[in-house]
């Protein structure tokens, strides 16, 4: 493990905006942490856990420790009709899909091309496409910071909710989650609940889909829908979709006969936020670096040499508009530094 000072993070966060790091250390074990940690002048610097930076925005450089989440490998356990598949917090989300959908483990396929860590999935409970992290995790393992100790997590233990969790809440700060393990199975099932997978199977022709169509189809999708930070930088959703109590949606729908939404937890209905911003005139929209994605305006793009203060200004106006529109206040999806 080695400590390097002032380093660039350009490269390691998705909107591609510049920030520096005062301190920066690759983590390739969990002796790597025990090691760091134990570093006296490090212990009272800020931290921050850095995974494949595709839920953040930088708006200042980051006057602490960075801590890069690098601990690698995959490995599975098969017992019965389940499969124990255990990867480290390092892992590229979309490649542990890939493993999965080669080996025919079945579970995860609806999450194909999600960017991002598998060290920082269960943190906000990623979801698409009909299928969230929560119905295939089974435990995960994590650093405490205080007392440098491992403790393992399961399932109820991290209170999953819609894009949340205890390490969110509760434990926020608390813990760095250094590997994951999820439930998968060897026989399938397609989860087709969302509209667009079927139309897309149907167009293909494809009756009996397999684990690589459902694959290949949610891939497709996303592809079609969304930017590839690769060559644009974003952060996937940038807001959440708003969930607001069932009373105050029947009067919204009252005025808005054609608003997008879809059932929540009872009592609750959650809205459509990329509709909201839609109908607020922002689709597509660009605002000197930054603006909205022409096909889903849930998200905000980085045009080039967008700051992250001017993105987050931009998604202020947006707030503001849904605000004075629909008596909505949304809540960003992205953590922003
Ligand atoms: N819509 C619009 N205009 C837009 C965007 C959306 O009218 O510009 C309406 C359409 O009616 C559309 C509906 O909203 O049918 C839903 O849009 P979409 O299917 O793109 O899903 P979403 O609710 O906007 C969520 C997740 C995405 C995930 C998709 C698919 C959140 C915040 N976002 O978006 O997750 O890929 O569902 O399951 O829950 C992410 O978290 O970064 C992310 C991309």
């Amino acid at each position: 493990m080695t400590l390097k000072e002032n380093v660039s993070l350009k490269e390691l966060n998705t909107f591609g905006v510049p920030a520096k790091a005062r301190y920066f250390a690759d983590i390739n074990s969990e002796q790597d942490l025990s090691e760091l940690f134990a570093d006296e002048k490090l212990r009272q610097v800020p931290k921050l856990i850095l995974g494949g930076g595709s839920n953040m925005l930088f708006t200042q450089d980051f006057d602490g420790l960075v801590i890069h989440m690098n601990i690698q490998g995959i490995r599975n356990r098969v017992d019965g009709d389940e499969v124990y598949v255990t990867a480290g917090g390092g892992e590229v989300w979309s490649e542990l899909v890939n493993y999965a959908v080669d080996n025919e483990f079945a579970g995860m396929e609806n999450m194909s091309l999600i960017p991002g860590s598998v060290g920082a999935s269960p943190v906000q409970n990623i979801g698409a496409y009909g299928v969230e992290l929560m119905d295939i995790f089974h435990s995960c393992r994590a650093f405490e910071i205080s007392g440098g100790t491992i403790r393992t997590f399961t399932k109820e233990e991290c209170k999953f909710s819609y894009r949340d969790s205890v390490f969110k809440s509760a434990y926020k700060g608390h813990y760095i989650i250094t590997e994951v393990t999820f439930k998968l199975s060897k026989s399938f099932s397609p989860n087709i609940s969302y509209g667009a997978i079927q139309q897309e199977l149907e167009k293909r022709n494809i009756l009996n889909p397999k684990i690589k169509d459902i694959s290949s189809v949610v891939s497709h999708i996303r592809v079609s829908k969304l930017p590839d930070p690769k060559t644009i930088g974003n952060a996937g959703s940038f807001f959440k979709n708003p969930v607001i109590p069932v009373g105050k949606f029947v009067q919204l729908q009252s005025n808005f006969p054609d608003i997008v939404y879809y059932p929540a937890s009872e009592g609750f209905i959650k809205l459509a936020a990329g509709w909201l911003i839609e109908q607020c005139g922002w689709k597509g929209k660009v605002s000197g670096n930054t603006g909205t994605w022409k096909n889903q305006a849930l998200v905000i793009v980085n045009h080039g040499e967008a700051t992250g203060n001017e993105i987050y200004y931009f998604s202020e106006l947006i707030i503001l508009s849904v605000k004075n529109r629909f008596d909505i206040t949304l809540e960003r999806e992205v953590n922003i530094l």
